[in-house]
C-alpha cells in the first residue's frame, strides 16, 4: 500500500500546543489570619491575546455551534447562578483536542461576567504554583485547568479542600515545627479540561459538579464554523466550498479553521477570489489531506493494521511501535477519529480494521 509522507511542516502543526506561559513575577500573599507571609508565586496564562485564533474564537454562547446538549446544561447553569448571584459548580469537560473546552471556559466566563485563569497542569509543578493562582481569584472567578489528568499529587490534594470548602490548608515549616495554615478563598469556579477521563483520580472527578462530554461534530456544524470563520477573516466562500473542508475537518473545529487557512493561501497563490468546492478540494489534496479528513499518520495506522497484522486484533502498543508514532498520540488524536467514523472497532483482543476502511483505502490508492 501506497502512502505518501507529508511535509514536515504538516506533521509539526500535530504536535500539541505548548498551553502555558510563566510569568516570572513572584507576588507576597498576605495570610489573612497572621502576619506570616506566604510566598506564592506565578500566574500561569494561556497566551491568548496573541494567538491568531483569538480572532475567530467565538465568544458568545450564542456563537457557540454544535454541541447542543453541553449548551442546554450549561445555560441552565447559567440562568441558575445567576439567580442565586452565585459562582458557577465545578465543571469537568472531556473529550479529544479541539472540540472546544478552552473556547467554552472563555464564553462560560463572559456570560457570567467574570474573569477566567487559565492553566494547564503540567505548569502546576509546586504548590505555590496553584497557591498563588487559587488566592488571587476573585469571587465567581473561573480557574481553567487544562489536562487536568496530569496534575501531580500535592497540588491535586491542594485542590480537595479548595473546591469543596473554599478553602486552602498550607502546611508551613517541616517536621516537628510544621502547622497547618488554612487560607480561605473567594467562592470560584473551577473547570477542568481532559482528553483523558480514565485517567483521573476519583476524588478529583467526584468534586466536580458537572461532567460534560464534548462530541465530533456534524459536518453541517463544521460548514457553519468555516462560513462564520470565513466571513470573519473576509474570504469569499461558497456554501459547497466550506462543506468540502467541513468534511475533510474530522469532525474538529480547529482543524476546520486550519484546513480554512491552508484553502485561504491557496486560493491567493492562484489568484481565485472564490473558494469553490474544487479550489477546496484541490488544495487539501495537496496537503495530502484526503476526502474524509484522514491524513499521512492516519493512512499510515490502517496500512501497517493491514500489511503487518492482517487487519488486526492488534494492541496499541504493538501498532505504536510498528508506526514509531507515539501512543498516547496514537490512543488520543488519532484513534478516536478512525473509531467514530467506523474506519477501527475495538475488540478485547484488540484493534480491528473494518471493511469500511479498506473500501475507503483503495478509493485513495487509486
Ligand atoms: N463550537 C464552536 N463553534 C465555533 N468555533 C469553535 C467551536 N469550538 C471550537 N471552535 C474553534 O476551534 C478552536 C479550537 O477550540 P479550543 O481551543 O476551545 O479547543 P480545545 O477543546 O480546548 O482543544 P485542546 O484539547 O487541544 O485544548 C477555537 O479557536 C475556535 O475558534
Ligand atoms: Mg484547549
Amino acid at each position: 500500500m501506497a502512502i505518501k509522507r507529508s511535509s514536515s511542516q504538516q506533521k509539526s502543526e500535530r504536535l500539541p500546543r505548548q498551553k502555558g506561559k510563566r510569568k516570572p513575577t513572584e507576588v507576597k500573599a498576605k495570610s489573612p489570619n497572621s502576619e506570616e507571609n506566604i510566598l506564592v508565586s506565578t500566574e500561569i496564562v494561556e497566551d491568548l491575546e496573541n494567538n491568531n485564533e483569538d480572532k475567530i474564537r467565538p465568544h458568545r454562547l450564542v456563537d457557540y455551534i454544535g454541541q447542543k446538549d453541553l449548551k442546554a446544561v450549561l445555560q441552565i447553569a447559567i440562568a441558575a447562578a445567576q439567580q442565586r448571584q452565585e459562582q458557577l459548580d465545578h465543571i469537568l469537560l472531556y473529550g479529544p483536542p479541539g472540540l472546544g473546552k478552552t473556547t467554552m471556559s472563555l464564553i462560560l466566563a463572559s456570560e457570567m461576567g467574570v474573569n477566567c485563569k487559565i492553566t494547564a497542569a503540567p505548569a502546576l509543578e509546586r504548590p505555590r504554583d496553584i497557591i498563588g493562582l487559587l488566592v488571587n481569584l476573585k469571587p465567581k472567578d473561573i480557574l481553567f485547568i487544562d489536562e487536568i489528568h496530569r496534575l501531580n499529587r500535592i497540588t491535586e490534594e491542594l485542590l480537595y479542600p479548595a473546591m469543596e470548602d473554599g478553602r486552602l490548608d498550607v502546611t508551613i515549616g517541616k517536621g516537628q515545627a510544621a502547622k497547618i495554615r488554612t487560607i480561605p478563598l473567594a467562592p470560584f469556579t473551577l473547570m477542568g479540561a481532559t482528553t483523558k477521563i480514565g485517567s483521573l483520580t476519583s476524588p478529583l472527578r467526584d468534586r466536580f459538579g458537572l461532567i460534560q462530554r464534548l462530541q465530533f461534530y456534524y459536518v453541517d456544524e463544521l460548514t457553519e464554523i468555516i462560513l462564520r470563520s470565513a466571513s470573519i477573516l473576509k474570504l469569499e466562500i461558497e456554501q459547497e466550498g466550506a462543506e468540502e473542508i467541513a468534511r475533510r475537518s474530522r469532525g474538529t473545529p480547529r482543524i476546520a479553521n486550519r484546513l480554512l487557512r491552508r484553502v485561504r493561501d491557496y486560493a491567493q497563490v492562484k489568484q481565485q477570489t472564490v473558494i469553490t468546492q474544487p479550489l477546496a478540494g484541490e488544495a487539501l489534496d495537496i496537503h495530502n489531506v484526503d476526502a474524509r479528513g484522514l491524513d499521512w499518520t492516519d493512512r499510515l495506522v490502517l496500512s501497517t493494521m493491514i500489511d503487518q497484522f492482517q487487519g488486526g486484533p492488534v494492541g496499541l502498543e504493538a501498532i505504536a511501535a510498528a508506526t514509531g508514532e507515539d501512543k498516547k498520540t496514537i490512543e488520543e488524536v488519532y484513534e478516536p477519529y478512525l473509531l467514530q467514523i467506523g474506519f477501527i472497532n475495538r475488540t478485547t483482543r484488540g484493534r480491528v480494521v473494518t471493511d469500511k476502511a479498506y473500501e475507503h483505502l483503495k478509493t485513495v490508492d487509486s
